[in-house]
Order: structure tokens, then sequence, then C-alpha cells
């Protein structure tokens, strides 16, 4: 799998489509693959959802619930907005090869009819043209599709899914541009009662710590352009192995996003065998205003908390040299860690095996970093630049810290300072992380810390 696509919720399921090649363990001919879920936790893998037709293979796109039928394939429809990639075409050297189509679903997602209009927008002949991403804009009844086209955004609108206009452009002279723009997402949250509108833009290659990532504006947006606060490049997730992430459809005053767990630098050539990627967790999207600035934050989805089946919890510990595992706490496969600090020190939190092989989860009080080095972690040769450190800024001016680690056989997921600054990293053990040693040389005194064992089953 690669991107998260279609991602929407009726009828109390989330919907999560997916970039899939069902014949290969390496990228190939797109599909849509499918899961559901009650609770964003448990996942159940359903039949692929839309098949490569004559317009070309299924790329990224997105879904909404046609509530007013404004389309006429029935009322509460699930509309499915794609990008065609005609792999054909692009062998004869044209620009055109994807453009943006539409199916619908009448039973959940289960089976698609692809509407006999398509393609909904052509090639105006630009080489990167796709990922549409749609919103329902209440103010002007009508859609807002949010599409990447090469290095900006283009917005279009349309009445009914299948007649769209071009609104406007955004992003040439702003923001990171060391590769294309990819998966856009455009949507509202409120800030103490008022409207703030946050543009996901997704790019690769360029990320803060190399290959692809995903970056963000805040900002107003008046049905027709997108006006960003400031300048500033800013990031949802600085680690490595956050992509293509965007939010869920149809989910009320909740915005929950998620992202595919991989980076195209190395995609294709991670040590896995009878799989290929995963997702992130779902995360719940804040803003916070910190020195005027609307800084978009993520936590892990509430219901995490269904799948702990053991907690410990511990107080005033310190963390100079500190083994949190022992005979009662173990790491096991999945694990959730969190833990706050009523002072700012340098800390380093180490999993590790019996053979020394060890992922450092950290924070640098000389340089205001957080940090997560992967230099160690076992199984690193597949790709020359896998096995590196990544620091990601700390944003926060409180003068408290906590943390929240989200561990897993593969990946770590770190969102400090409430999720104010969000890493991503996977990694390779030969044999499985069992230890959990915290050092703080300048002695960090840890106020509480929760150590949480999850399990799925
Ligand atoms: C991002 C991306 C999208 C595209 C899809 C193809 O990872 O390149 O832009 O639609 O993957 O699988």
């Amino acid at each position: 799998m690669n991107d998260p696509n279609g991602m929407v919720f009726l009828n109390g399921k989330y919907h999560l489509f997916f970039q899939h090649n069902p014949d290969s363990t390496v990228w190939g001919p797109m599909h849509w693959g499918h899961a559901t879920s009650t609770d964003l936790v448990h996942w159940q893998e359903l039949p692929i959802a839309l098949y490569p037709d004559s317009l070309g293979t299924i790329f990224s796109g997105s879904a909404v619930i046609d509530e007013n039928n404004t389309a006429g394939f029935g009322k509460n429809a699930m509309v499915a907005i794609y990008t065609n990639h005609s792999h054909e075409l692009e062998k004869t050297n044209v620009d055109t090869f994807q453009t943006q189509s539409i199916a619908y679903s009448l039973d959940e997602g289960k089976t698609w009819t692809k509407y006999s209009g398509n393609p909904v927008i052509r090639n105006p002949g630009i080489h990167d043209f796709r990922d549409p991403k749609v919103y329902w804009f209440d103010a002007d009844k009508k859609w807002i599709m949010t599409l990447a086209t090469l290095d900006h955004i283009t917005f279009y609108s349309s009445p009914d899914l299948k007649n769209w206009k071009e609104e406007s452009k955004f992003g040439k002279n702003i923001g990171a541009h060391g590769g294309v723009w990819e998966c856009p997402d455009l949507f509202p949250m409120d800030y103490n009662g008022k409207q703030i509108w946050t543009l996901i833009v997704n790019i690769n290659p360029g990320g803060p710590n190399g290959g692809s990532a995903t970056q963000y504006f805040t900002g107003n947006f008046d049905g027709h352009n997108f006006t960003p606060f400031d300048t500033a490049t800013r990031w949802l997730d600085y680690g490595p192995d956050e992509y293509a992430g965007i939010t869920w459809s149809n989910t009320g005053n909740r915005r929950i996003f998620l992202g595919w767990m991989s980076n195209w630098q190395y995609a294709n050539v991670v040590p896995t065998e009878k799989w290929r990627s995963a997702t992130t967790i779902a995360r719940e999207l804040s803003l916070e205003n910190v020195n005027g600035s609307y800084l978009v934050t993520s936590v892990p989805v509430k219901e995490l908390d269904k799948v702990v089946k053991k907690q410990t919890v511990l107080s005033n510990i310190d963390a100079k040299n500190y083994t949190l595992t022992d005979d009662l706490i173990k790491l096991n496969g999945a694990a959730r860690l969190s833990f706050s600090s009523n002072k700012i020190k340098s800390f380093d939190i180490i999993l590790s095996n019996e053979k020394g092989e060890k992922v450092v989860v950290g924070y640098s009080r000389t340089n205001k970093k957080y940090f997560i080095d992967r230099t160690k972690s076992g199984n690193i040769s597949f790709e020359k630049g896998f096995a590196q450190k990544h620091t990601a800024p700390r944003f926060s001016t409180s003068d408290t810290m906590n943390i929240t680690l989200v561990i897993d056989k593969a990946s770590v997921e770190l969102f400090a300072d409430n999720g104010l600054t969000v890493m991503t990293e996977i990694f390779f053990p030969t044999t499985p992380f069992s230890i959990i040693t915290i050092q703080s040389p300048e002695g960090m005194m840890i106020q509480e810390l929760k150590f949480d064992e999850l399990s799925g089953k």
C-alpha cells in the first residue's frame, strides 16, 4: 500500500481506502484497497473497491457523502473523486495522462459505478495533476476541490461533483518546493469560536528530514481563494515516515488525520516480505496559537485507549538512568509510553534489544530539538540514506513538557507538547526491541509516567 484515499465516515463506520497494488509488494498498477473500522483502531479489510479502467489506473483521491444528492446518484451516495493515470498516454510523452474522475457507491463502498461522463476534469497539460480532495463549502452550497498541480494548488468548485470550474491557484512562491506537490487537503477548524482554515500539502521529495513529508499552511478561505496568515513553512510531522496524510470527510467537528507510514526514498525496498507499508495511527487535529501563529497539533485519537491491555502508572522517577522494562513492565509489540516533566531537560528514550540494536527518541536542550536516531536500529543496509538521526524543532513555549510515544514492532510515533511537534519513524531490528531505558544526564524528573501495553486482540 501507499497513500490513504477516500477516507469518509458513514453510518457508524470509518472507511479507509488506500493505494494498493494487489499483485506485488512494490508499487505498480494502482487500485483502491478498502478497510473499515467502527473505532479507528480495529480494521477489517474488504475486497478491492476500485479497479483500473480504460482511463487508467486509480491514483489518490477522496470520498464524500452526497447528502443533498447534488450529483443525482442517490441521497447519501458515497462519491469517490480520484485521479485516473493513463500509463499508455504517459509513454507517448505528453503531459496530459492524469485526469480527475468520479465513481459512486450506494452500498457503503462495497460496489462502485464509475460515472459515464469521466473524466470530470481534463488535463490542461500539467505533468503532475492529481490527488483531488473534495469538501462541501456550505456557505456557497458548492463543492470545493483542492488539487495538486505540479508546484502549486488549484482550487475548483462544482454544484454537482460533475461540472468543475477553476477558482484560483495557490502556492507557487510560498512553502517548501524541494519536490512535487501531492495529496492536498483543505478544511476549517474552530479556534475559540473563530474559523481557521488549514491547507495540507504533501511534497516529494523536499521534506525536512529528506524524501517525502506533509507541510501545511493556516489561513482564510472564502470559497474562492486561500490566503495564508504568514509565509512560514510548517510540517505536520517532521519524521521521515508520515506521508500523503489527509483527513476524514463527514466527521462533524472532529478532524481526524492519518498518513502512510513510509517514504518514497525507500518505500519499495524496506526489508519486509509479505507486506509492505502501513498507515500511522489515526490522529486528532486541533489548533494552538503559539506567539501569534496558528499551529496544527496532532495527538493519537482517544479510541486508542480501547486497546490498552495493561496500564502501569509510576510517579516521581529520577530519569538519570532508568530502565523502565522489568519483570512487570514488558515491551512486547505495541505500547504507549507517556510522561510529563515540570522542567525542560535533555533526555534519551532508548528502545533496544539484547543485540545492542536501538532506536533513540529524545530531546536536546542545547538546540531545542526533538530527535529520533535510527542509525543503529538493526537492518539499515537496504538504502544508504535510511540510517540517520532526524530532528524537529520544539515549538512549545511552555516550561513543562509532555511526551507520548506510540511504539510498535517496526515504528515509533512521537507526540511532544500536546502534539505541537510530531515525528514518525520506521525501523527493522533483527530481533524485537524489548528494553526501554530513559537517560537524562541533566537529571530530568518525571512526575508521572504511564506505560500501556496495547493489543488489538
Ligand atoms: C503520493 C502519490 C500520489 C499519487 C499516488 C500514486 O504518494 O505519488 O501523488 O496519486 O501516490 O500511487
